[in-house]
């Protein structure tokens, strides 16, 4: 029996999907061809198929929205979204070294300069560790997300520029081995060092960052159904100001509540018990200090909550507030609910319900 696969990526529900294709098959049962999903953790190395025209036009790749801290682990959990996120082009030039072509969706925020651009700075310090910093590398990014939003977008574009630059040359690094240069990049932008965002941008699900100087990142197990509903106030939060008005210390007793929560949500993941991950969602060392940045935020917590979310908090340095769900109906209320307490607040906002991305960075 002989079997020729091929790899072919194809649009499902917005998102991309890798599917196999099996061209030829040469078997009792006769010859056929179908498309076969291929399970999401499974990724096939574009090197593995031997196309000579696949990188002459460049690759796209797209890396997802982020939730960094999960309210409870500051600076050291994170996940996913299904969407928003951002895409960037990489292609092959003849002339030396790094250049972004094109930006879109930022409003002519972000630099072009690739040492100053989140995504330029990743794909330069790949080359460079690749010993590769004479090969011409164009890049176009897509910015399908707001910047300054607490969703990780500066994360997105790093991840999305790694994966894109180490296929198109074939590189063969796990997502693990690109965590590095994308943490890189996002660090031009924000100035901060931790992985909350970057690393499930790209590594996709859950994540605990043990230490991000050692880049010693954990994904931890994900329960079936958790869905979140997180709401973007059209105001914009720099990450550096809402880590500069936090307090230095903590209480013991603090210390003391908040590692109690983070280890019994981590028990509430693997268990899959979703009462107890809704009894761990308590911030009360970053939350209380960053509330007063953004209008209603305590109506808009509550109007989550009385619609039935796990718990809901700051995504990240904010403005953007997350609510986590046991399932997609209550996120549908509960966005709802948080959107009309922001509007109550003089605010209008873009809401955003997603699932919790297992995938991460994607070749599209
Ligand atoms: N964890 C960071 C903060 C934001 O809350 O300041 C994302 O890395």
């Amino acid at each position: 029996m002989a079997i020729v696969i091929v790899q072919q990526n194809a649009m499902r529900d917005g998102r991309c999907v890798r599917f196999a294709r099996i061209v030829r098959c040469i078997h009792p049962a006769g010859y056929f061809a179908k498309l076969l999903p291929i399970h999401p953790n499974f990724a096939i190395p574009q090197s593995a198929f031997p196309n000579p025209h696949s990188n002459m036009f460049g690759i796209k790749a797209f890396a997802p929205a982020s939730v960094g801290n999960i309210g409870i682990g500051f600076d050291i959990l994170g996940l996913a979204l299904e969407r928003p996120g951002d895409e960037v082009i990489a292609t092959k030039s003849n002339t030396p070294g790094v250049r972004i072509n094109k930006i879109t969706g930022a409003g002519g925020k972000l630099p072009l300069d690739p040492e100053k651009n989140t995504a330029g700075v990743a794909a330069l310090r790949l080359l460079e560790h690749l010993g590769a910093s004479s090969q011409g590398i164009e890049l176009e990014i897509h910015k399908k997300m707001p910047i300054g939003s607490g969703l990780g977008s500066s994360a997105a574009s790093a991840a999305a520029a790694v994966l894109a630059v180490s296929e198109l040359l074939r590189t063969g690094m796990s997502k693990v081995e690109l965590l590095p240069f994308a943490h890189k990049g996002e660090q031009i932008a924000t100035g901060s060092i931790q992985l909350d965002n970057v690393a499930p941008s790209l590594l996709g699900g859950i994540v605990l960052a043990r230490d991000s100087a050692t880049l010693d990142v954990h994904r931890l197990h994900v329960p079936h159904g958790l869905f979140l509903a997180v709401v973007h106030p059209q105001m914009e939060i720099l990450t550096k100001t809402a880590r500069a008005l936090l307090k230095p210390d903590v209480s013991l007793q603090q210390h003391v509540r908040q590692s109690a929560n983070i280890g019994a949500f981590i028990v509430g993941l693997y268990n899959a018990d979703i009462p107890l991950i809704g009894r761990c969602l308590h911030d009360e060392i970053i939350e209380p200090q960053r509330a007063g940045l953004i209008p209603g935020f305590y109506a808009v917590k509550e109007a989550a909550m009385m619609a039935g979310a796990l718990g809901c908090s700051i995504s990240g340095a904010g403005p953007s507030v997350f609510a986590l769900c046991p399932n997609s109906l209550v996120a549908e209320n509960a966005g709802e609910a948080m959107q009309k307490a922001f509007a109550e607040n003089g605010l209008k906002t873009v809401l955003y319900l997603s699932g919790i991305n297992q995938e991460g960075a994607v070749i599209c």
